[in-house]
């Protein structure tokens, strides 16, 4: 019989210095009148200068645990999405396993840009129905500050840090949702549409990769966009359709944070009132893998699900990675 997978404990954190627009403008040619009619983002959170991705996804694993009533000893295994490692190897789960106290347990790095939260849920899932697994740690991470190059204003007015996780556990206790199902995707020939060229084994790091600034994110935005809603449109209905229910059936959509327009768009798409749709964007900016789970903790916090409602996580990332999910919420 395959075990049901509950949503036990959910946590987010948001490092403490806030970016605002209007100092944005102080920095390169733009304004808060274009940030906000071509993305809706008022402002965003950045990390401070000694802390790491590791240090972030730390904090928004603890309130996690603490949701879920947990010790990070109870952790089976602790999966870390991010795009923005502490150092390329080890993965900076290991880092974060250090940081909780947790045990031993295997810990596993997910590289799927924003789709990073719908990935972690699918694949831990199949590691919870067989068992020996028990309770999982899926965390999404990231310091998009570190690889944002400041003088590129079609990149920085979007870009934020900030960490969200998840308790997965195959118990049913005070439980505050549980997975239905989801669907995830690549299409790898969008691949270089969105990345980071430098620093890996293709362009190590050298004085020239450093001159030629390959060591920050790079995006074609115009494209990545049009993919963000087709792709995100496809995820939903096969999420649907693998789940057997309708758009209708649906309460809240909780789209990737990435750009307002991209949002509407969706909804245009798929018919589906924007009301349903939920954006913190506004002030929170582009946290990649962490910004739809950043988004469900905090509409959580503003008593805006109900029990028994159904809920659908959707993303779309670098890779191109897309992805969605149906959770039944409880509480
Ligand atoms: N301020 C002022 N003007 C700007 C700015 C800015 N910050 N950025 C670009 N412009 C200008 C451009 O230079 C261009 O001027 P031109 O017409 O004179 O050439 C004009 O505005 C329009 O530029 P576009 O690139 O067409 O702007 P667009 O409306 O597409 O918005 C954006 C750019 C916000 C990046 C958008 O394309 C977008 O949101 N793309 C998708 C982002 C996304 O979803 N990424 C995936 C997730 S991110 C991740 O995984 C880490």
């Amino acid at each position: 019989m395959t075990r049901r997978i509950f949503i036990r404990g959910l946590g987010s954190y948001l490092p403490e210095k806030v970016l605002t627009n209007s100092e944005l403008e102080k920095m390169v040619d733009t304004s808060d009148e274009w940030i906000v009619t071509r993305t809706g983002i008022r402002e965003r959170h950045i990390a401070a200068a000694d802390q790491a991705t590791s240090d972030l996804a730390a904090e928004a694993a603890k309130l996690a645990l603490a949701d879920a009533s947990l010790d990070a000893k109870d952790m089976d295994a602790i999966f870390v999405a991010t795009v923005t490692p502490d150092m390329p190897f080890p993965s900076t789960a290991c880092f974060v396993q250090q940081k909780i106290g947790a045990g031993n347990c295997p810990c596993v790095g997910v590289e799927v840009g924003c789709s990073g939260i719908v990935y972690m849920l699918e694949l831990a899932s199949g590691l919870l129905e067989r068992g020996p697994y028990k309770n999982i740690l899926i965390i999404a991470a990231d310091k998009l500050s570190a690889v944002t190059d400041w003088t590129d204003r079609s990149t920085c007015v979007i870009l934020a840090d900030g960490a969200a996780a998840m308790v997965l556990s195959t118990e049913e206790k005070g439980v505050r949702a549980e997975y239905l199902g989801g669907f995830i995707a690549a299409n790898g020939a969008g691949a270089e549409l969105l990345c980071q060229p430098g620093g890996g084994s293709r362009n190590p790091a050298t004085e020239k990769s450093v001159a030629e600034r390959l060591h920050f994110l790079k995006m074609n935005g115009k494209e990545v966009f049009k993919h963000a809603v087709k792709d995100m449109a496809f995820a939903v209905d096969m999420a649907l359709r693998r789940c057997g229910i309708g758009p209708d059936d649906i309460a809240h959509f909780v789209p990737h944070q990435a750009n307002m327009r991209i949002i509407e768009a969706i909804a245009e798409y798929v018919h589906i009132p924007l009301e349903r749709f939920v954006a913190v964007l506004q002030r929170t900016g582009n946290t990649s893998s962490a910004s739809l789970a950043i988004a469900m903790d905090m509409a959580r916090r503003e008593g805006r699900f109900k029990r028994g409602e159904l809920l659908m996580p959707v993303a779309f990332g670098a890779g191109l990675t897309s992805s969605a999910a149906v959770l039944r919420w409880n509480g």
